[in-house]
């Protein structure tokens, strides 16, 4: 099969290495793509919001599926485009994409759907929202409606932060027209912890579990990132939990936006809050976690290409019982450029990837790299480099993603200290991790 991968990150690293492996992959094509995803596929010099340059690709190069990375382009209506040009596709349509796009859609929808999640209003007035957060007090949670880059989420500690930020959003100063309308919501205290599926708008597959880490300080301090780190499975995933997750959340969703006319084929992306033992849905993304994906096809036990192609196709219901994970744990440690989640720093040189490579269960991922004119690696991003590694427990493979980090020759480069920190304090539970 000729394969068509639209996006950029350390996600698409991953997924394209592992698409590679695949004795069902013919030709794989990028776009944009990195410097490392060019070890494993041809990168095509297409922006991801390039809908028509990627459709006439795709026609031009015979392409038999595409996979679609990021949000942007699935909200923007790349599936429904390729959709009505015969194209296959793994992703949502525009209209099912809304689950992430809009997090009134998706909190009016889980509502609707009797799924646990927090308690909210909507709001596109100012001064209504104001009585409400008066009413409901602090800490208190102000999220822009539309797609945000990952910052549009504060949690205000004081009555006077959230109405700020709610003025700011409505205003259109804080997040342009995705800041018009803002959910408020109810504060929850717990743990979080990330489930994935892939449907195919029917049928479902239950992925894995992952933990991120988004702050971007060791012991979860600092300013929110895109992610920092990640492991998988999740220390909090026990078979109750997972069932729990199944049956309150996942398939409510899968029937219920079929039952709407809206079904919904991809990765469905549960942000899940645990509170005294219970999930509660956070968040709906409709695309693969960076930086979980890369823990996550780490431990897949099944060709990915068939796993995609079937869900793009509708036909998970052939397959369903094969997909099989590793019994092992994986962690990836995120290296950004000084200065992230700020303004980071550009174009400094990293040496030493390939000797990171070459530790044991190691596989180091681009997220934001380029080539300089001399042909060497630098630094084009925020989160640069996803340090994965794969082993036995989580203890071995933190030790030896941190062994692969210190390989790496980047002064300008940070990373967290501490990822898995939870799983690693965790009382009783480092069993089976
Ligand atoms: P999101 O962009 O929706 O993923 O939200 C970003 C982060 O904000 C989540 O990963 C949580 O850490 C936090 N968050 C979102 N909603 C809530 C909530 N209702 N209570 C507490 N934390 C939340
Ligand atoms: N790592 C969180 C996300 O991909 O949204």
């Amino acid at each position: 099969m000729n394969i068509l991968l639209i996006g950029s990150g350390g996600r698409e690293h991953a997924l394209a290495w592992l698409l590679k492996q695949s004795p069902r992959c013919g030709k794989l094509y990028c776009a944009p793509g990195n410097p490392g995803i060019a070890d494993s596929a041809e990168c095509v010099a297409i922006a991801i919001d390039d809908l028509d340059g990627i459709i006439t690709f795709a026609k031009d190069k015979k392409i038999d599926l595409v996979i679609v990375g990021p949000e942007g382009p699935l909200v923007g209506g790349l599936a429904d485009m390729l959709d009505r040009h015969g194209i296959a596709v793994f992703g949502p349509s525009s209209e099912a994409a809304q689950l992430e796009g809009s997090k009134a859609f998706m909190k009016d929808f889980v509502s609707r759907h009797k799924i646990p999640t927090a308690a909210y209003g909507r709001f596109t007035d100012a001064d209504e929202a104001e009585r409400f957060i008066r009413k409901t007090g602090a800490p208190i949670v102000v999220k822009a409606d539309g797609l945000a880059a990952g910052k549009g989420v504060i949690i205000a500690l004081s009555v006077e932060e959230a109405i700020t930020a709610t003025r700011e959003m409505l205003s259109g100063v804080a997040f342009g027209a995705a800041g018009r309308e803002v959910v408020i919501e109810e504060f929850l205290d717990g743990e979080e912890l990330s489930y994935f599926v892939i449907a195919d708008g029917r049928t479902f597959v239950p992925l894995t579990s992952a933990q991120d880490h988004k702050r971007v300080g060791d012991g979860d301090t600092g300013l929110n990132t895109g992610g920092m780190g990640a492991y998988s499975p999740a220390h909090l995933m026990t078979p109750e939990m997972e069932q729990k997750i199944l049956d309150r959340m996942i398939r409510p969703t899968i029937d219920g936006m079929m039952r709407e006319n809206n079904p919904f084929k991809g990765v469905l992306f549960a942000g899940i809050m645990v509170v005294k033992g219970e999930p509660i849905l956070l968040e709906y993304n409709t695309r693969f976690g960076d930086p979980e994906c890369q823990t996550i096809l780490s431990r897949l036990d099944y060709d990915l290409v068939t796993l995609l192609d079937a869900a793009a196709r509708g036909k998970l219901d052939t397959i369903r019982d094969q997909v099989k994970w590793k019994d092992a744990v994986a962690l990836c440690v995120v290296m950004a450029a000084e200065g992230y989640p700020g303004t980071p720093r550009k174009d400094t040189v990293i040496r030493g990837i390939d000797l990171a490579d070459t530790v044991e269960g190691v596989k180091v991922f681009h997220a934001g790299t380029a080539r300089n004119e001399k042909g060497e690696i630098v630094a084009a991003g925020g989160r640069v480099l996803g340090v994965t590694a794969y082993a036995k427990d989580v203890a071995t493979a933190r030790a030896n993603a941190y062994q692969a980090v210190d390989l790496l020759n980047w002064p300008e480069g940070f990373c967290r200290r501490d990822i898995a920190w939870r799983a690693l304090s965790a009382p009783g539970l480092k069993k089976g991790l």
